[in-house]
């Protein structure tokens, strides 16, 4: 009854329940964000997760100037309708090398998150080139210009140079070879021993190995060819039959 009555106070006396609920508020406040201060980083690291490759970075510079964010999103909520339909939702650790990160919320289009691997390159190639010849009431604009514009990729280190000064760890052997390891990733006749060792298997603990292909079909490495890269790579960095802190398992 006591705490009643004193609460009593607080609930007819306008100012002094506004100096309490401040003092509380503020309190709530510095409890979670104080720690935040001392973290060095919130992101969880996860096995396999790696810097994009030089051609893979291409093609996600690609996307975001063609905004194709516009219409996907790339993040995979953990409810079981969007898990049920795409897999596996999204951890933070995924998009921890995407500056700006690509999540969005517009879906005129089904999420991206992990179309990796889902459909072949000839399959993009079509698609990409005429949506509505692989999904007749598709609303998706076509995109076959990208097989007509070849890359020189002579900025492709500097490219490298700007994600790592924000965060990214590419190394300096990654930097200094980034147009022989653009080169090579679209070339299936390359010796990719180099590109494997900076971004494959061998270099991160339960990676997986680039994949190495001519995406586009054609001479030369196009557009077409650097965004069916980052497509292809969306969502397979991590090995989810091996993730630990999966509840689905
Ligand atoms: C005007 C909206 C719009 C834009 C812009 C757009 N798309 Fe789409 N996209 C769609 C729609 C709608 C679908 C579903 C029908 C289909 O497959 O074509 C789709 C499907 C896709 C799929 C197949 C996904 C799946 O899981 O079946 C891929 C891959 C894709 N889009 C990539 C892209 C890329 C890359 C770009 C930018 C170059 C882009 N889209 C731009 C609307 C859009």
């Amino acid at each position: 009854m006591a705490i009643l009555e004193k609460h009593k106070f607080l609930e007819t006396n306008a100012t002094a329940l506004l100096v309490a609920s401040l003092l509380v508020v503020t309190v709530g406040g510095i409890v979670e964000i104080a720690p935040l201060f001392y973290l060095e980083n919130t992101i969880e690291k996860v096995e396999g997760v790696r810097p994009y490759t030089p051609l893979e970075l291409t093609g996600r510079d690609i996307y975001i100037r063609e905004g194709c964010y516009v219409c996907h999103s790339q993040m995979i909520r953990p409810m079981r309708d969007e898990v049920e339909r795409y897999g596996h939702y999204s951890l933070a650790a995924e998009s921890m090398y995407d500056h700006p990160f690509q999540w969005g919320s517009k879906r005129t289009g089904p999420d991206l998150a992990r179309v990796g691997g889902r459909y072949s390159n000839e399959w993009h190639v079509d698609h990409l080139t005429d949506p509505q010849s692989v999904v007749p009431e598709s609303v998706m604009p076509k995109y076959g210009f990208l097989l007509d514009r070849l890359i020189e990729p002579e900025h492709i280190a500097d490219r490298l140079s700007t994600d790592a000064l924000v965060g990214v760890p590419y190394t300096e052997d990654m930097i200094g070879q980034a147009q022989a390891d653009f080169a090579a990733q679209a070339d299936p006749d390359a010796d990719t021993a180099g590109l494997q060792e900076r971004y494959g298997s061998s270099a991160f603990a339960g990676g997986k190995d680039v994949v190495v292909s001519n995406f586009d079909g054609h001479a030369g490495v196009s557009e077409m060819d650097a965004l069916i890269a980052y497509l292809q790579v969306l969502g397979t960095m991590v090995d989810f039959s091996t993730f630990e802190n999966d509840p689905n398992r």
